[in-house]
């Protein structure tokens, strides 16, 4: 094994008192990632699909129950229409090829994003492996395609409305729970740590109202280089952090 790839000693450092439910991953360098090696940008991409391999065996390995990645958001659309077409061909083979490993590992497919606004082959492959690992129970990892946070939460309030206005919904009992209830994360637990390589410092329209406590992890690394060592370090860094939720270091001191 590549020294890069062992990872025992920082597994044998993991606080298991202070495992994080949700760890959500913008999976962001791969251009440049194949800008610096002459490649053109799909190399990077499908440099960047092993690197999300990676990560989800090792959050499988320390037992994480959620997994979201950024992998293509409502703004992607934008981009040339040659790599656009590679990323969703990408997506497919991705979610064709993972499924039968996903279900050896009791790994459940969710979706992150607007479905109805993707090609009908995206739309089918993601039914087929969301209902393929269905029953799976030990964690979920969530794609996030054709996603964005402003997107995902007009969609809520659409929702909402439509049912305030059938009379389903009163508006005085409208509460952060009621609306959680109407995003795609529906039930799940908000992110604790929010992972950026690359070494941009955004959230570029990530999981915004879920991510509103959420702990923020930059690294230099492009994602394509992101290793299982990178994802525990990010997760011992995490552990090494005050959470306050708003509160006073005393207070949380107390509980
Ligand atoms: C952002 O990097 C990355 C994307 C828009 C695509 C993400 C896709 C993958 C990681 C492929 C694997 C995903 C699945 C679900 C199989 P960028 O291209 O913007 O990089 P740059 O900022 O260096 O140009």
């Amino acid at each position: 094994m590549a020294l890069s790839e062992q990872y025992q000693d920082l597994l044998a450092q993991i606080d298991p008192a202070k495992m994080p439910r949700h760890i959500a991953v913008i999976m962001d360098g791969n251009g440049r990632w194949a800008k610096a090696r002459n490649l053109p940008r799909t190399a990077g991409h499908k440099a960047g699909a092993e690197a999300l391999r990676r990560t989800v065996e090792i959050c499988r390995e320390i037992e994480l129950p959620v997994l979201s990645v950024y992998a293509f958001s409502t703004e992607n659309w934008l981009r040339p229409l040659e790599e656009v077409r590679f990323l969703m061909r990408l997506f497919i083979e991705y979610l064709h090829n993972e499924v039968a490993l996903m279900n050896r590992q009791q790994i459940r497919l969710g979706f992150l994003g607007d479905k109805d606004g993707l090609p009908p082959a995206v739309r089918g492959a993601l039914d087929e492996a969301q209902a393929a690992t269905a029953a799976n129970k030990r964690m979920l990892l969530n794609i996030a395609v054709n996603y964005g946070g402003r997107d995902e939460l007009t969609r809520a309030v659409r929702k909402i409305a439509a049912a305030a206005a059938q009379g389903g919904v009163v508006p005085a009992e409208i509460s952060e729970q009621l609306i959680g209830d109407y995003l795609d994360t529906a039930h799940e637990a908000d992110p604790d740590l929010i992972i950026r390589p690359s070494g941009e410092l955004r959230i570029s329209n990530f999981l915004l109202w879920q991510g509103a406590y959420a702990e923020l992890y930059f690294t230099q690394t492009l994602w394509p280089d992101f290793t299982k060592r990178d994802l525990l370090t990010a997760l011992l860094d995490y552990q090494g952090r005050r959470r306050r939720f708003g509160q006073t270091q005393e207070q949380i001191s107390k509980d």
